[in-house]
């Protein structure tokens, strides 16, 4: 059964860059097999990670629910999205990658959304983790991924305002009523030790700080991927060393 490690944080924070570095913690650990999923829009986690996406779950909808007329007569709708989805998977060295998207057409999704998330239900059981990457703010979880994580990892940059986010998310957790069993914080590119207090205020269980690692910024600018990071730069030892409890299974 997948455990589910799924990312929040504000704008910027680092969600991604942390992501694609627990697939390759994961992968360099052997913990078994992986599924990371890009559920945020705008973004590309499937390009950190070193791989081109192919069609999106958003793409996959809007076809069916505009041209219902392709789904084969003897599939039935729910077992073509399932294929459909399965097609849309990217096959990586030691993990595979799941694009999103974002439906743009009219159509009503309310039907697809429903097998789609029944599909994202059988797909999570046939990996041993999975990580989901979201965008800032919590709401489409709640709509096409899945209502519950084991571990929950807020990743915040020492600002006021990044650790305002993470208590808002950690309250939108309860608000939404998100069956998460471990709610985590990273700390993510700061220089600064940050007041006890703040982070107690916050009421997550706080791992550690990830610093600004130079290497993160080269590969970011050619982009490249993380997949190719110094397995000895400071990022990823930083977190091999406090990001234990995001993937240890209890
Ligand atoms: N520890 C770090 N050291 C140096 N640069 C970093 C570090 N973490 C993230 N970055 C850089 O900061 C930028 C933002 O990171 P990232 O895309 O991971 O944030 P995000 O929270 O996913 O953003 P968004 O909310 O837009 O999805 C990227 O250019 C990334 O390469
Ligand atoms: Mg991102």
């Amino acid at each position: 059964m997948g455990y589910v490690i799924a990312m929040a944080g504000k704008g910027g924070t680092g969600k991604t860059t942390i992501a694609a570095l627990i697939v390759r913690l994961i992968k360099e650990k052997k913990l078994g097999s992986v599924l990371a999923i890009d559920a945020d829009p705008n973004s590309n986690l499937g390009e950190v990670l070193g791989l081109k996406q192919k069609s999106t779950i958003g793409e996959i909808l809007d076809e069916i629910s505009t041209h219902p007329e392709k789904v084969p007569v003897d599939m039935g709708k729910d077992h073509f999205i399932e294929y459909q989805v399965q097609t849309a998977i990217v096959e990586g060295e030691g993990f595979d990658v799941l694009t999103m998207g974002r439906p743009e057409g009219p159509g009503c999704y309310c039907y697809v959304n429903n097998a789609l998330r029944n599909v994202m239900g059988k797909l999570i059981k046939d990996y041993d983790y999975v990580v989901i990457d979201n965008e800032a703010g919590l709401e489409h979880l709640s709509r096409r991924t899945t209502r519950s994580a084991d571990a929950f990892v807020v990743v915040s940059n020492a600002s006021a305002v990044g650790l305002k986010a993470a208590k808002r998310i950690r309250e939108l957790i309860k608000e939404l009523k998100i069956n998460v069993k471990k709610e985590l914080l990273v700390i993510n590119s700061s220089q600064e030790n940050i007041e006890k207090q703040r982070i107690d205020d916050l009421k997550l269980d706080y791992l550690g700080s990830v610093p600004y690692d130079m290497d993160i910024e080269k590969i970011s600018l050619n982009g490249n991927s993380l997949m190719d990071l110094n397995e000895k730069t400071a990022s990823l030892s930083a977190l091999r060393k406090i990001g234990e409890r995001i993937w240890q299974r209890n």
